[in-house]
């Protein structure tokens, strides 16, 4: 973890002046190629994992009932988030769509080898969701993969089926990396994260997280995806200083509040972190704490 002092210049950086940096689009929308999909696989090893816990508290703490349910996740990868989403969740099934074949197998594979026979991962595309009735689902997501839609259109049309397939008392939540202001920017923070990728022999995990920060949206770009007219009551948060994610976040229309508690998902010492990783999940912790969060309709 970049210590505070090296932290501070990226932060002022981000934090004045106009965002200049234009979005260059994933070169690849789809992951298949097999040695991508094989580092993505390993991603449970790298600092990842600390977004997927603070994904998981955060959908803990903005559901209206925390536990159980039936859940969907699109552009699932290798289902490692999808999986722990179901276990910490207690969810009674998940079902995991990709567009990438080689990656719903590897799911697949990983469900079974955990001997979890609640989710199920199938091919699909997250623009038409054809085969998914209106509200069938309790919770639906997409965790870093908005960068991954090739424009605000089709993104548009992934919000649009996630919000059709969810009850109106369910919760769709879109996490993602945030474009930053410049590209000397972009380049220190891809250096300063993909120094850990690199120490673990993942190149090619490192290539795809540096296309994803010149592919990721900006929160404005993020929030613009957002049909006026829709049902549900839309937020955007976004950790301050520099901001290594974004929710977007709807909830049903008749609440009151953006999070129904503040609790702690795990007990202390419980935290699905390595030892290691510990003093970055409570720096993340703490920037979701101070993050401003912004009503979007
Ligand atoms: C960066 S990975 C994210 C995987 C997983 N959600 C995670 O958080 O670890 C993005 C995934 O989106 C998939 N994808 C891209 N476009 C898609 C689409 N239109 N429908 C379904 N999956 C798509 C890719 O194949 C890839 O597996």
């Amino acid at each position: 973890m970049p210590s505070v002092f090296q932290l501070l210049p990226l932060i002022v950086q981000q934090n004045f002046g106009k965002q200049q940096l234009e979005r260059t689009p994933e070169p690849e929308a789809v992951t298949d190629n097999s040695d991508n999909v094989l580092q993505y696989d390993r991603v449970m090893e790298t600092k990842l994992a600390i977004s997927y816990a603070i994904a998981i508290e955060t959908i803990y703490k903005a559901r209206t009932n925390p536990f159980g349910g039936r859940a969907l996740d699109v552009c699932c990868g290798p289902g490692h988030m999808s999986i722990n989403l179901a276990k910490e969740l207690k969810l009674d099934e998940l079902i995991g769509i990709d567009l990438s074949a080689p990656m719903v197998d590897v799911a697949s594979a990983n469900a079974k080898q955990q001997g979890l026979s609640n989710l199920r991962f199938q091919a699909g595309d997250a623009t038409s969701l054809d085969n998914l009735g209106d509200a069938e689902f309790d919770l639906s997501t997409m965790m870093d993969a908005a960068h991954h839609m090739p424009s605000l259109d089709v993104l548009k049309k992934v919000l649009f089926e996630l919000d059709r397939v969810t009850r109106p008392d369910g919760l769709v939540v879109v996490m993602d990396l945030v474009r930053l202001r410049t590209k000397a920017l972009t380049e220190k923070y891809v250096q300063m994260l993909g120094h850990d990728y690199v120490e673990r022999g993942l190149p090619n995990f490192l290539a795809d997280f540096r296309n994803s920060m010149y592919a990721a949206w900006t929160p404005s770009e993020l929030s613009s995806a957002v049909q006026s007219d829709s049902r549900r009551k839309w937020n955007l948060v976004v950790p301050r200083g520099l901001p290594f994610v974004q929710f977007l976040i709807g909830q049903p229309i008749n609440s009151s509040a953006l999070f129904t508690k503040r609790s702690r998902l795990w007990k202390k010492g419980e935290d699905p972190v390595a030892e290691s990783d510990q003093g970055d999940l409570r720096m993340g912790r703490l920037t979701m704490a101070t993050a401003s969060a912004r009503s979007l309709n």
